[in-house]
């Protein structure tokens, strides 16, 4: 849930409150000029609201309902009162209610209230929020209940989602007094830190979605000049703030198996198990959501194309790590799946979380990596130094980073991002009807490419009677992609694109066992520009060894998370004479 539907269920709740105060201030003439006011206080921005209203494509028109709404108790005053208001604030007038009216407040009689049943209160820069009635629709669930009773500074700090105005917006309809001025010292007093602040630095050229936690992209035309992406411009996908863990004492737990629990160090991981280096791709599923936003509304980090890198990865084998765990024939009589833990944690200390189905683990042929190299150098910090788990063929998402512990067990995670994240639904699934316990959690991941170059919109010289198009196809499971078709007139007519497995002038890398292809082909084509056209619909469409293809449009896939785009990538480019 995000900010319009938030917004529109704060409009509606504005409304549910106005329904009540201008009951019960027909009720009283006394009682009716303090209730007024404070519905006035509550509908004090609903043009705003009407704005967010309609960005949700909420059906119902909101004037319709407040109307109803209205008419149904009578309230003609408060109605009055509310236009009135509105216009003193549209004219810059000062509001009708001031904060200094409001009741002052303890941190002690504050830390009273942290249930649902004492009612859920926090503190916010001074001023004490009853957000009792948010509870149910936070966007995050419960663990709003963390902050109960206390400072919302701490957990906004670490959510730096919360960092926005229209947060603040809705937390101030909850405003219900101010704390003691000797509390708001004290509170002050024992500030807290950026959790953010240790991150590692990153290069200037990448495309932020998000700085906190930091999720970025390199630009397009940079990501395919290299068949092995460097690691400074490999995405980065980080949910939580990056742990900083010393590899002298860093220790990996694998747990789950009869004998008890294995640790290791990473100079065990190094030289108790032979090290095995694979290249392999890493997408996430969220990759060239942007485009599928375009179609309707999703919700996700708003990613382009380049959420998708190419690596060569080093470490122990998974399977001979568990085997030297105890994983035997008994073990795999039960045993479904493999979880990950990362060393990265929320600030309930729930750490990030995933799994893997067991078969995926213990096959010979699924390369399932510790790894703790990454293109031939120790793994970037952002990247999961010191060890990541790397899952070739399988989203991202999977690819657990920082990683602390290993489980062996019959239950998939119970990860939230293994059974409330990285699923897809069909196109009629929206917010009200989705069942998260109906998709399975992505694995394999389809075919994929884009073109990477040239980017949308750019202008192609006339005269330069050629173009040449270049991008990259991918497809999971180890499937190989054997063939990328290119259009350069919107799909009327194609032409077959050259593929390479190395860099450009290099020997390719050597071909692949049969389902063991985990790297990316990068592609291009050379071909004459068709006389004429002004502009020119680029199409690129791969096809792997399975035959599998890509969907030509968007919206049969389309999915309120945005995730698994694989349609036919398309630019449009201008022919300019000179
Ligand atoms: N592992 C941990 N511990 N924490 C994370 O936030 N993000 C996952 C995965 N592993 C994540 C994680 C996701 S969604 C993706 S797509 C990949 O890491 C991204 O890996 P990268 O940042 O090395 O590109």
């Amino acid at each position: 849930m995000f900010s319009q539907d938030i917004n529109a269920m704060l409009l509606l709740r504005r409304c549910q409150s106005l329904t009540r105060l201008a009951a019960v201030g027909t009720q009283g003439h006394q009682a009716a000029p303090c209730f007024a006011s404070r519905a006035v206080r509550l509908c004090s921005s609903s043009r705003e609201d009407q704005r967010s209203y309609q960005r949700a494509n909420w059906s119902a028109n909101w004037k319709r309902i407040a109307a109803g709404v209205l008419a149904g108790t009578g309230a003609v005053l408060t109605y009055g009162l509310l236009h009135q208001e509105v216009e003193q604030a549209d004219a810059g007038l000062p509001t009708t209610e001031k904060s200094s009216s409001l009741p002052v407040f303890s941190l002690d009689e504050v830390s009273k209230h942290r249930s649902l049943e004492d009612g859920v209160w926090v503190t916010y820069k001074g001023g004490v929020y009853d957000v009792t009635e948010f509870v149910p629709i936070h966007p995050g669930g419960n663990k709003i209940l963390l902050a109960a009773g206390g400072a919302l500074e701490p957990f906004w700090a670490l959510y730096a989602v919360h960092d926005q105005e229209y947060v603040l917006e809705i937390l101030s309809q909850y405003k219900v007094g101010e704390l003691s001025v000797e509390d708001v010292k004290k509170q002050d007093d024992a500030k807290t830190s950026d959790p953010y602040s240790s991150d590692p630095r990153r290069h200037p050229v990448l495309r932020v979605n998000s700085k906190k936690p930091f999720n970025a992209e390199p630009p397009p035309e940079i990501l395919t000049e290299n068949y092995i992406t460097p690691q400074v411009l490999f995405f980065k996908r980080n949910h939580l703030p990056v742990p900083q863990v010393d590899p002298a004492s860093y220790r990996l737990r694998v747990e789950g198996l009869p004998r008890g629990a294995l640790t290791l160090s990473l100079k065990d991981l190094k030289t108790r198990f032979p090290k095995h280096t694979i290249t392999a791709t890493l997408q996430c599923a969220g990759n060239r959501r942007s485009d599928m936003n375009k179609v309707k509304e999703v919700k996700g980090l708003n990613w382009g194309i380049s959420a998708i890198g190419n690596a060569k990865w080093s470490g122990a084998r998974l399977r001979d790590v568990l085997q030297a765990a105890g994983f035997g024939p008994e073990v795999a009589k039960w045993a479904r799946h493999v979880h990950f833990e990362g060393l990265d944690k929320d600030v309930a200390g729930s750490a990030y979380g995933a799994s893997i189905p067991i078969n995926k683990a213990m096959n010979e042929d699924g390369d399932v990596l510790l790894a703790y190299e990454m293109n031939g150098e120790n793994i970037p910090i952002d990247h999961g130094f010191p060890v990541r788990v790397v899952v070739p063929g399988v989203v991202g998402a999977r690819n657990v980073k920082w990683l602390g512990r290993i489980v062996v067990s019959a239950e998939e995670s119970g990860s939230h991002w293994q059974q409330h994240d990285y699923k897809s639904f069909s196109p009629g699934t929206d917010w009200s009807k989705v069942d998260h316990k109906s998709a399975p959690a992505i694995q394999e991941l389809p075919v994929q490419s884009a073109i990477t170059v040239p980017a949308d919109g750019a202008e192609i010289d006339r005269s330069d009677k050629t173009l040449t198009v270049k991008g990259y196809a991918w497809s999971g499971g180890g499937r190989e992609v054997v063939r990328v078709d290119v259009s350069l007139d919107g799909g009327k007519t194609w032409q077959v694109a050259q593929l390479r497995s190395g860099d450009k002038g290099q020997p390719d890398e050597p071909s692949p066992p049969p389902g063991r292809a985990w790297a990316w082909k990068l592609w291009e084509l050379t071909a004459p520009l068709p006389p004429d056209a002004d502009e020119l619909e680029i199409i690129c469409k791969a096809v792997d060894n399975s035959y599998n293809g890509q969907p030509d449009t968007i919206p049969p896939i389309w999915n309120l998370r945005g995730l698994l785009n694989n349609a036919w990538h398309r630019v449009k480019v201008k022919v300019t004479e000179g």
